[in-house]
């Protein structure tokens, strides 16, 4: 990962696309809503028009209390982009590839859009998640909403700490926010976000040390266990990655969610990273194991139950979303205003944007 902080939007350039708030700091409440669009030109109408929308009910919703800090960040999956906006199209997004390893099996599951709604309290998540569904309700159909909240002092539900390795400042910006290497979609981001199942009932079988041998931290101190009794499957040893003496980190906001009475103890993953390869290699570290078999432990008390990847454009992008639709045949004979497709260099062809023709796609219908 480029480690040049010059070559990450919003690091000097006031005029680069403005990402969405990937970097919001860790909040005390959380909604995971994964739709998939319903087929139909109204359908992808419906999306289109709410893409520009989304800042201005961000806005309305959150400054009912400021203090709250709201945020909400959209994601686009592989195939919903070709139906929704066609090309150009983010370098590097794909479908979520599943994982099987032995008993392992990182699934991939349905979703076209993600939304990922953060706040201090649940009531600004939801009703930022109720004005949302009243736009695009009648062009969606739910896949998953999870509502998380944080679990004393920021554990998960197995009892550690999660997000203390976290990148934080300019770190993170490098961490998760595509600069040159995708110039059309620089401020944009990739996310992975998996819903684990915890087997809580055997987890606390396990000895607290054993337990801290599986994370590789202590569980109340949260200090990160010696590397002379830390095992190489440990968690926190598997999704290290190095490449050519540079840490490759991801920004994660997991949040606990469940339901006591159903015996439901989950943790929902959601990693933010400027590549998918990172978060895909520590996937493939976790279940397959580094190396092969030597597998993340926290996988026997811990099943993913689904598995999507999105590409997080910049709020830049979604702005300037027209509402036309991008099938040639429909589209207007000439892009509106600053919509018009970059030069062959990379570099806006007329001051636009730079974010690419909006027309001239696929049609996936
Ligand atoms: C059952 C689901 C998961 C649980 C309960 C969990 C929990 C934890 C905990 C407790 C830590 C140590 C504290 C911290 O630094 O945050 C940690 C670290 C970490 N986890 Fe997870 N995690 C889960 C899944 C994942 C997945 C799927 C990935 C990536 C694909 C991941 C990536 C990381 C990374 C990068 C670190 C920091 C490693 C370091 O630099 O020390 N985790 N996780």
């Amino acid at each position: 990962m480029a480690s040049d902080a010059s070559a990450t939007p919003g690091a000097k350039d006031s005029s680069a696309p403005v990402p969405q708030a990937v970097l919001q700091a860790l909040t005390s409440a959380a909604i995971f809503l994964i739709v998939t669009v319903n087929p139909g030109s109204t359908s992808r109408g419906i999306i289109r028009a709410f893409c520009p929308d989304l800042s201005a009910l961000l806005r309305a919703v959150g400054f009912r209390d400021v203090a709250g800090t709201l945020s909400c960040i959209m994601g686009i999956g592989s195939q919903a982009w070709d139906r929704l906006f066609g090309d150009p199209r983010p370098a590097e997004l794909h479908p979520f590839r599943e994982i099987k390893a032995g008993s392992r099996h990182a699934v991939a599951t349905p979703g076209d859009l993600v939304f990922h709604i953060r706040a201090k309290r649940m009531d600004l998540c939801f009703e930022m998640a109720t004005q949302i569904m009243a736009r695009i309700g009648p062009a969606v159909s739910l896949v998953d909403e999870v509502h998380g909240f944080r679990y004393f002092d920021d554990r998960d539900l197995l009892g550690f700490v999660d997000g203390t390795e976290n990148p934080g400042g300019q770190e993170a910006m490098v961490a998760a926010i595509i600069g040159a290497e995708d110039a059309t979609f620089a401020g944009g981001s990739y996310v992975i976000v998996q819903k684990y199942l915890h087997d809580i009932a055997a987890w606390n079988k396990l000895s607290t040390e054993a337990q801290e041998r599986i994370i590789g931290r202590a569980k109340l101190s949260d200090i990160e266990l010696d590397d002379a009794v830390k095992p190489t499957s440990a968690h926190n040893a598997l999704t290290t990655i190095v490449e050519d003496g540079q840490e490759k980190k991801i920004i994660r906001d997991n949040m606990p969610f469940g339901r006591a009475a159903d015996g439901e103890f989950g943790t929902y993953f959601i990693g933010y990273s400027r590549t998918p390869r990172t978060t895909e290699q520590m996937l493939e570290n976790m279940f397959v194991g580094r190396p092969p078999g030597n597998y993340d432990r926290l996988l026997d008390f811990s099943r993913a139950a689904s598995g999507c990847l999105f590409f997080v454009p910049s709020v830049t992008f979604l702005d300037a979303v027209g509402d036309e639709a991008p099938a040639p045949a429909a589209a207007p004979s000439d892009p509106p205003a600053g919509m018009r497709a970059p030069a062959s260099d990379g570099s806006p062809s007329d001051g636009s944007l730079g974010i690419g023709s909006l027309k001239g796609g696929p049609s996936h219908e």
